[in-house]
């Protein structure tokens, strides 16, 4: 049994999919569970995903994609779409959902509100967007993460057009823009890369130790 490491070592962003594997519905529903339990900045989870399998959706998204693959060939796509701004109503509905989860008053978590209100709210809007892509890309990272514990393969890619991806999406015009995607699915035998030594700076350039 590999350890998690040796997983992460497993993984590599996979270039040519077999287009005839797709993944397990359990699978999927792993994959997904990974992304709903990633930390967030205060928890307000400043995004929402799209899992894409359709067939002609995902012709258009490679159209959009600089005619990626991936994005045909694999079994699903993950698409992180990030908000473009909060408000009150965002915030107070994140309160509520507190408030049942953990069974408190709502009254008693007015603290947190003027925290969160002056902290995100407080910042001017082409702020709150950075934000809310930052906190995809943890998302993200946990589902390159949870699908190499799993051995389904991934591609991470911000190589698209997200003003398309939007139009594909029905997204247009609302409060979500696609932030980062990835492609699950599962290796071609073809892909040489998965081959290839990983490259990666050496522990002394990576690391201070303080
Ligand atoms: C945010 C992000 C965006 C990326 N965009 C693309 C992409 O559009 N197309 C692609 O083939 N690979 C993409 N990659 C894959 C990287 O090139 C790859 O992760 C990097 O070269 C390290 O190799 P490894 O992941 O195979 O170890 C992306 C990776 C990340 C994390």
């Amino acid at each position: 049994m590999e350890n998690y490491n040796e997983k992460l070592n497993w993984r590599y962003a996979t270039k040519k999919f077999n287009p005839e594997k797709s993944l397990s519905q359990e699978d999927v529903n792993y994959l997904q569970k990974s992304i709903q339990l990633s930390a967030s900045s205060y928890g307000l989870q400043p995004y929402e995903v799209f899992v894409v399998t359709d067939k002609e959706t995902k012709e258009k998204l490679k159209e959009a994609a600089w005619g990626q693959s991936q994005l045909t060939d694999a079994s699903h796509v993950f698409i992180f779409a990030g908000l473009k701004k909060l408000n009150e109503d965002y915030i107070d509905s994140y309160l509520e959902n507190i408030s049942k989860i953990r069974e408190v008053q709502v009254q008693d978590l007015s603290g947190l509100k003027d925290m969160l209100t002056s902290n995100i709210l407080g910042k001017p809007e082409d702020q709150q967007k950075i934000w809310a892509q930052k906190q995809t890309y943890i998302a993200l990272g946990n589902l390159l993460s949870a699908a190499a514990h799993l051995k389904v393969d991934t591609c991470p890619m911000e190589g698209f057009d997200a003003e398309k991806f939007d139009e594909i999406l029905g997204i247009s015009g609302t409060n979500l823009t696609t932030a980062v995607i990835a492609t699950a699915g599962y290796r071609s035998d073809e892909d040489q890369l998965q081959h290839a030594k990983k490259v990666r700076k050496q522990e002394e350039e990576l690391f201070h130790l303080i």
